[in-house]
């Protein structure tokens, strides 16, 4: 049975979720893996804060020493948030040699080709599920299920507070206020949900599909953004009248070497599928070009939904250490096979 050391920078929303799952499934998990699976440290601003989780059974750090420090780590699990001070820590930990994953769909829309790049020349694993469409799992479908195709196109609901609050208005005839409230009281929305409702989050995780759907990094100005703040009640019931619903819709369309993409309001026809997506849900489709029209949807925010995309990355980088672990050097196969002569 392998041992697997690993350290959890932030300990919010999605953090709780990871290490809630861990506890949960942990026999299962390591019987699954055949490893043995410990959370050495969690890195937190304030570790006298009360927590959702059992503390004790952990050692809470506010030091990111003990941790950059720490050479017997195999995984760092990022949900810490944050850009700069972030990236630095998980470029200090990559180089390092430690595998990392991430739901920082902040960081990765302005840095994933630095972070890939490294991941690449250091012959370690970056993984980000959880940065796109919560509990989905958009990026194993992209880069795995879709492998065999080309993609051109991609729509959806990329975010949850959003689509969260226009159900609410649209469907209870709750204010925006009164309904970003409630997204914020269930760990839907951000620390600042600014980003969500100005469709910023949502301009993020286009930005990243649209690295994986068309292998092409761009910059957040390449993606046009409008959010949900000035679409009103009136606006909402108006459109139900004339048979549409409004939805906050990120696409991108790849022409050639260009590529064009927006996040913004939109009518969509009542009979639309992502008409009906709706309070916490996302919904994307995609246009593959073997396999034609598909559509991946489930709760695109909240603690396990999210955390459950984290720890499906764990278990993909546990397989690839082991894999690592398996792949003989030359000189050992080299060394067997001499062995084996010499035996008959
Ligand atoms: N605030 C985000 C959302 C969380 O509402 O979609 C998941 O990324």
């Amino acid at each position: 049975m392998k041992d697997i050391k690993i350290a959890l920078l932030g300990l919010g929303t999605v953090g709780t979720g990871v290490v809630n799952i861990l506890e949960e499934n942990k026999l299962q998990l390591e019987k699954t893996m055949d490893a043995r699976i410990t959370v050495k440290h969690i890195f937190v601003k304030n570790v006298n804060k009360d927590r959702a989780i059992n503390t004790e059974r952990y050692h809470l750090t506010d030091d990111i020493n003990d941790i950059l420090n720490d050479h017997t780590l195999d995984i760092a699990i990022e949900v810490m948030g944050g850009i700069d001070t972030t990236y630095h820590y998980l470029k200090q930990l990559m180089t390092s040699g430690v595998h990392v994953i991430t739901a920082n769909k902040d960081l990765l829309a302005v840095h994933l080709e630095e972070l890939e790049t490294l991941a690449a020349e250091r012959e370690i694993s970056l993984k980000y599920e959880a940065s796109v469409a919560g509990g989905i799992p958009i990026v194993n479908a992209i880069n795995n299920g879709l492998n065999a195709n080309g993609i051109k196109h991609f729509m959806g609901i990329f975010n949850g507070t959003s689509n969260f609050i226009l159900s609410k208005m649209a469907l209870e005839g709750q204010s925006f206020e009164e309904a970003l409230a409630a997204a914020t009281e269930l760990g839907y929305a951000e620390a600042d949900p600014t980003a969500d409702v100005d469709g910023i989050d949502a301009q993020r995780k286009v930005v990243i599909t649209s690295y994986l759907a068309f292998n092409q990094f761009m910059t957040l100005d390449d993606c046009a953004v409008e959010g949900i703040r000035n679409v009103t009640s009136t606006d909402i019931k108006l459109a139900g009248e004339l048979g549409y619903t409004i939805k906050l819709i990120g696409q991108a369309y790849a022409e050639n070497d260009r590529v064009e993409a927006s996040v913004k309001p939109t009518c969509l026809p009542v009979h639309h599928q992502l008409a009906h997506v709706d309070y916490e849900y996302n919904a994307i489709y995609i246009d593959g070009s073997a396999v034609g029209d598909t559509m991946y949807y489930g709760r695109g925010a909240g603690s396990l939904a999210t955390g459950s995309a984290v720890v499906s990355d764990l278990l993909h980088v546990i397989r690839y250490i082991d894999t690592k672990l398996h792949t003989l050097p030359p000189h050992f196969e080299i060394e067997s096979k001499a062995l084996d002569r010499s035996r008959h």
